[in-house]
């Protein structure tokens, strides 16, 4: 069971299971340059105030002397049944954390049979990554490349090996205003370094070839870099209509991130999506955003019957996912903690923070009155006004 797997009954966790004090925690174990990339957020880092502030706009009124036990907290997303509703966020660069990088991730996400979602940023290579962990259902996330042939190249290889569901990241066609990237104190990195999923590429590999009479990205790390980020961050912002090229090459389910308008929502269903994930990307690409569960509900009322509509940004509880759930989420993804726990303790302390929210979402559920997902209603929730 989860709480069997979790924190509850094991053995003394590494990890600490308080998730206010996850982060500081982090901050003393991981490499300087993995945690000065993943704390920050765009600007003055106030979408990032915003996800969180929206979480706690909202409270749980639960009930009493309603049987919720045995539980069950299986969902089924696009077809595919999971155990929970929980899903794995996709994180680039993450050797920057942890030796085990995606491996120890995917691998956590695996043995919870949470989605595992490999980023176009990875510092693991689709097929290393696959061959690595074969086992546990698997997503992959879109960069999309300017390049046509580079792009069927990628969904070519994430479809051959076995990932069922694409995720189109579209907040990120530039990189935004990251102090924490431009300051004159932040730890240097090369641009495109670990982007093993591009740099592997073959397609990407003849065409770098092709530019630099002959040589292989691993010769000229800073010019394969540049290339790729005018690939991937182009500065050049797509329309809907190129979509087509998308549903040319992946023939599965294809689901937009970082939709926050009710419109654009209306605009994925018109254009045939399967799905949307409500996400500032962490708060870390526009600043001044309204937070994710801000704008969750009025999405869900509008396309929930439509298409899938899920969320991430900012959640870090079990009560945080029983709100996203009661506020239409199908499907809530984890992002930061549990880049936390992989760098405090390799894939183990993935697999501890991933467990832990899935213990207290199961609790919550029962102290909430909620034998199943289904039970998890907007009726549930009441919000407040006042801060914090
Ligand atoms: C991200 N995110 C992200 N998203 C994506 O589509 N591709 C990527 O490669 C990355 N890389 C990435 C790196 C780091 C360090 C962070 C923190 C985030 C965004 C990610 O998928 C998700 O939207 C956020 O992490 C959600 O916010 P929280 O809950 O993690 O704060």
């Amino acid at each position: 069971s989860i709480l069997e797997k979790g924190i509850l009954l094991g053995t003394p966790p590494v990890v600490t299971t308080n998730p206010n004090s996850l982060e500081e925690q982090a901050k003393k174990i991981m490499p300087k340059k993995g945690w000065e990339y993943i704390k920050g957020g765009a600007g003055e880092a106030s979408t990032m105030d915003a996800d969180r502030l929206a979480f706690r706009q909202w409270k749980i009124v639960p009930r009493v002397l309603t049987p919720t036990t045995p539980r069950d907290l299986s969902t089924t997303l696009f077809g595919e049944r999971y155990d929970t509703p929980v899903l794995m966020a996709p994180i680039g660069v993450q050797s920057w954390y942890h030796d085990d990088k995606e491996i120890g991730t995917a691998t956590a996400c695996a043995n919870l049979r949470v989605p595992f979602t490999l980023s176009t940023a990875a510092s693991t290579n689709i097929e290393e990554l696959v061959e690595k962990v074969p086992q546990g259902p698997k997503w992959f996330q879109l960069y999309w490349p300017l390049d046509e042939e580079i792009t069927a190249s990628i969904l070519s290889r994430a479809k051959t090996n076995g990932f069922k569901v694409l995720v189109v990241t579209l907040d990120t066609w530039t990189l935004a205003w990251r102090p924490y990237d431009l300051d004159p104190a932040s730890v240097p990195f090369i641009v495109g370094e670990g982007d093993e999923v591009g740099f592997n590429d073959p397609v990407f590999r003849r065409k770098f070839a092709e530019r630099t009479d002959g040589e292989t990205p691993e010769e000229s790390k800073v010019q394969a870099g540049m290339y790729w980020c005018s690939e991937v961050f182009p500065g050049v912002s797509r329309s809907w209509e190129d979509l087509k090229i998308l549903k040319k090459y992946w023939d599965g389910p294809i689901v937009l991130k970082g939709v926050l308008s009710v419109e654009d929502a209306k605009l994925a269903v018109q254009h045939g999506m399967d799905g949307v994930i409500v996400s500032t990307h962490g708060g870390r690409q526009l600043d001044g955003a309204v937070g994710s569960l801000d704008v969750l509900p009025d999405i869900a009322d509008a396309v929930g019957d439509k298409i899938t509509v899920m969320i991430d940004s900012g959640i870090r509880t079990g009560a945080d996912v029983l709100k996203a759930v009661a506020l239409g989420a199908k499907g809530v993804f984890l992002g930061r903690p549990v880049v936390y726990g992989l760098g405090i303790d390799g894939a183990a302390g993935a697999e501890a923070v991933i467990a832990g929210i899935l213990a207290d979402f199961d609790l919550t559920m029962g102290f909430s009155g909620a034998k199943t997902i289904g039970d998890i209603k907007r009726s549930l929730l009441k919000k407040v006004s006042y801060p914090g």
